[in-house]
């Protein structure tokens, strides 16, 4: 590993995987049609806490929220706090409308798409928190590029963190897990916030379980939580 690799460029600029799922039901269908326009961000407009909540109040950000049981769960906690999410398979991204409409939320806007295209707009140093929870593992060694795993976007992450922000990493993935330790351990920008030698096994309490995650627990995997302080 060179100095220059961590600087890296973004290595994808690509998504791969599916985007559209089944056809909606009525309700699903109304809530895209209704609920999304007033929440969804685009890549044209800016992005910072005031343009998207109107005050200047702690941005967390979520890659790849699945059908958004965790972001809507920590958006829960944190009512004062306002929330991104970016996914762009269009059955997630109901998931996530079905928990903002069932729970009333006000505090979250989301992409339908790729989650680099918005870091990219953030300013800098403006997320408290940022998550990368069961990102797609791409296990084969020449697909490792594909990984959002990789020191271009996990550097863009750093530069849109806070210093003292938190990265938090969740996978049930041994080859992704081996992969990110190596990743984050290159980082000089990072530290890891385990206190024990067990302390990545065991889910910290204000960390709702994705369903990924609840997959891969019924299939008897271990899963790790991992925490980083960005320096
Ligand atoms: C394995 S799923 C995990 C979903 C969720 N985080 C969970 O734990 O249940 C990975 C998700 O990341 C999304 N994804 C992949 N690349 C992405 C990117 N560049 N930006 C945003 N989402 C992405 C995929 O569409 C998929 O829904």
């Amino acid at each position: 590993m060179t100095d220059s690799s961590i600087h890296d460029p973004l290595t994808i600029r690509r998504l791969y995987g599916r985007q559209q799922g089944h056809s909606l039901r009525p309700k699903q269908a109304e809530l895209v049609e209704m609920l999304l326009p007033q929440l969804e961000i685009t890549t044209e407009e800016p992005v910072s806490a005031t343009d998207l909540f109107g005050d200047n109040r702690p941005l967390e950000f979520e890659i790849g929220f699945g059908k958004g049981e965790h972001l809507a769960g920590q958006a829960m906690m944190r009512p004062d706090h306002g929330f991104i999410g970016c996914e762009p398979f269009l059955d997630g991204v109901v998931g996530l409308l079905t928990h903002i409409d069932n729970n009333q939320l006000k505090n979250i806007r989301l992409h339908r798409g790729d989650a680099l295209d918005i870091l990219e707009q953030l300013p800098d140093g403006s997320l408290d928190r940022a998550y990368l929870l069961h990102p797609d593992p791409w296990p084969k060694a020449r697909h490792a590029k594909r990984r959002f795993m990789n020191h271009g976007p996990i550097g863009l992450i750093a530069r849109k963190l806070k210093k003292g922000g938190e990265f938090r990493f969740g996978t049930d993935h041994p080859i992704y897990c081996s992969w990110a330790m190596m990743i984050m351990g290159q980082r000089p920008d990072f530290e890891w916030l385990a206190e024990t030698p067990r302390d990545f096994l065991q889910r910290p309490q204000d960390w709702p379980q994705t369903r990924y995650e609840k997959k891969a627990r019924e299939k008897g995997h271990e899963v790790w939580y991992f925490r980083y302080r960005r320096l």
